[in-house]
């Protein structure tokens, strides 16, 4: 459906145009004064330094020339603003259109794109901890928007897999356990089946042998051979690393999973190996890969810059690749698997200037064409109460898992002092409702911006949190429910042609409802979840007005109750809509 701003835009731009003016001023948006009007224009004000003539002559000149009766009323106002309000039979006929689509009247994207979107960014044999938390719930919600809007996306976890943490690993098993057969060159049969680690151990290998990396000159260096060896076909470290991945990768999809949070393709860094050593050959040839202190390296500086701008590295001096060698290769890759338009990567903000070289790089180097969008989103750190990034309380990094389960035991107390609730019940609420306290917490908040993780805040059902949103749905449920109990038949889609006489309240959730397609599209070509969030707290505070003013189920005039309904009926589907947007889901009683 054509978005109302664009309806009226377009009869403000003829009124304009049939005036003498330029048709462009004619741009009309949301009012931001919402006790004076609906929509304004603010046109005449930048004609009339165009025309040199007074902005209010200009508006009413304009007005003059409007034809929008049955759609919208405008006036001028000074000192040259027109203000506007939809003709309410308009309005109840756009949202009894918008409730007869699934999209609700969202229109998909004119040219679907084919989009991958990069993000959770995880690291194999490391737990998951709670830097892991904004990539992977902006990413999933970016990557939903875009689907939603009709694009072709694939979402790919890029597990790190192929860096120092497995040299590490490996180097640590060496020396606690040399007799392993992985160990020994003169090895040639099969290797067990069996990894020589349980998950528990290698949760503790890693912070160990990391550890001992940084006092031990000797066992780091031992690490970072690993992972030339590893990289150039050692058969004993590759089934080491194969007994890693077997072990951590369901774990880490599984904690994923309890955030609602899925890929398409679970590839990880080791994916690229293959393109590699092709990639690089083709930058020797085409000169754009040079030695420069026994690296090889791709130069990515450009004149104008202001700031430090170091070279791609492929090659260490000893032949390992790096981080940016299997990213660009990654790139190679997904242009062969998915020709993607649009490359977008959620990732921590402080890789800000590694992604730059790196696009620079694919974009340089002919990898991608000079049109396909490569996008970084750094996404802020999430901060405790006292401004720095969120440690445990003996100043540790918390793991995922645990704040997921600190903020789902909040959860759980509320429900059950709230009523008397089974306790698998208030457990399997609390798991949604926790999940929305985190995600809807997260991804209020701009993407770019830090923010203070605030559980108190974050699990309160009032104000603009995830469990307001669901404690709204849960009431619309529950009306429609009892609805459904006394016999009452509500509409299937919401009546056009409605009543003479709106209450405000019921005016202002209409006119909320009606800007979804707006804000949904903006969302999407925007990459900001946080625009959902705001459109859903204002539909939730907007029902919450209407609901506390209205008696609903038992107004006498039958009609009017059946349309009141149908219209809690749209704001619910709304609801859930964007609650799907963010990857998370009311339940059916809170
Ligand atoms: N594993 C990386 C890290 O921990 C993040 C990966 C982000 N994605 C990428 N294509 N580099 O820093």
């Amino acid at each position: 459906m054509k978005k109302l701003t664009d309806i009226i835009s377009d009869k403000l731009k003829a009124a304009f145009a049939a005036a003498g003016y330029d048709e462009n001023y004619g741009i009309a948006g949301v009012s931001n004064r919402p006790d004076l009007c609906e929509y304004q224009c603010n046109g005449a004000m930048a004609a009339a330094k165009k025309y040199k003539k007074a902005p209010i002559a200009i508006a009413n000149e304009v007005i003059e020339k409007l034809d929008a009766a049955g759609v919208f009323d405008a006036a001028a106002v000074a000192p040259g603003f027109i203000n506007i309000n939809l003709d309410r039979n308009y309005l109840t006929e756009y949202i009894a259109k918008m409730d007869t689509d699934p999209k609700m009247g969202a229109e998909p994207a004119e040219k679907p794109l084919s989009i991958v979107v990069d993000y959770g960014g995880a690291n194999v044999a490391k737990p998951l901890h709670v830097g892991h938390l904004r990539p992977a719930v902006i990413g999933e919600s970016i990557k939903r928007m875009f689907r939603f809007m009709g694009h072709k996306v694939v979402g790919d976890a890029h597990l790190g897999d192929w860096g120092l943490q497995i040299g590490l690993i490996i180097a640590w098993l060496e020396e606690k356990r040399p007799e392993l057969p992985y160990f020994d060159p003169g090895f040639t049969g099969e290797y067990p089946k069996e990894a020589p680690f349980t998950a528990a151990e290698l949760e503790v290998i890693y912070p160990a042998a990391s550890k001992y990396s940084k006092e031990n000159a000797e066992f780091l260096a031992k690490a970072q051979s690993n992972v030339f060896e590893l990289q150039n076909g050692n058969r004993g470290y590759f089934a080491l690393w194969q007994h890693i991945m077997n072990t951590s990768v369901p774990d880490i999809k599984r904690v994923y999973g309890r955030l609602n949070v899925d890929f398409d393709v679970w590839k990880t860094e080791s994916d690229a190996r293959y393109y590699i050593p092709d990639m690089i050959e083709k930058m020797k040839n085409d000169g754009f890969a040079h030695i420069d202190n026994g690296a090889l390296v791709v130069d990515v500086k450009e004149e104008t810059d202001t700031k430090e701008m170091p070279p791609v590295m492929l090659l260490k001096s000893n032949g390992a690749t790096l981080y940016d060698t299997t990213d660009l290769a990654t790139i190679v890759e997904r242009m062969k698997l998915f020709a993607p338009d649009h490359i977008v990567y959620v990732v921590d903000k402080r890789q800000d200037l590694y992604f730059e070289r790196v696009f620079r790089a694919a974009h340089k180097t002919g990898i991608v064409k000079p049109e396909t969008r490569l996008t970084f989103i750094g996404n802020g750190t999430m901060n405790g109460a006292d401004g720095k990034p969120f440690k445990t309380r003996d100043g540790g990094v918390m793991r995922l898992e645990m704040l997921i389960d600190e903020i789902n035991g909040k959860v759980y107390e509320k429900v059950m002092s709230n009523r008397e609730t089974s306790e698998e019940e208030a457990r399997a609420i609390a798991s949604k409702v926790g999940l929305a306290a985190l995600k809807y917490g997260d991804l209020s908040n701009q993407a770019t911006k830090d923010y203070i993780f605030d559980v108190d805040r974050f699990t309160s059902f009032e104000g603009n949190t995830g469990p307001y949103i669901l404690y709204t749905m849960v009431r619309i449920k529950s009306i429609l429910a009892k609805a459904k109990d006394e016999s009452i038949s509500i509409p299937d889609c919401f009546p056009a042609r409605t009543r003479a006489e709106h209450e405000e309240s019921e005016i202002n959730l209409m006119l909320s409802c009606a800007r979804f397609n707006d804000m949904v599209e903006h969302a999407a070509e925007e990459m900001a979840p946080h625009k959902v969030c705001q459109f859903m707290y204002q539909l939730a505070d907007g029902f919450n007005t209407f609901y506390h003013e209205n008696k609903i189920l038992t107004e006498s005039d039958t009609a009017k109750r059946n349309e009141w309904l149908a219209l809690i009926k749209v704001v619910l589907k709304l609801l859930e809509i964007c609650t799907g947007l963010l990857g998370i889901e009311a339940p059916d009683r809170m």
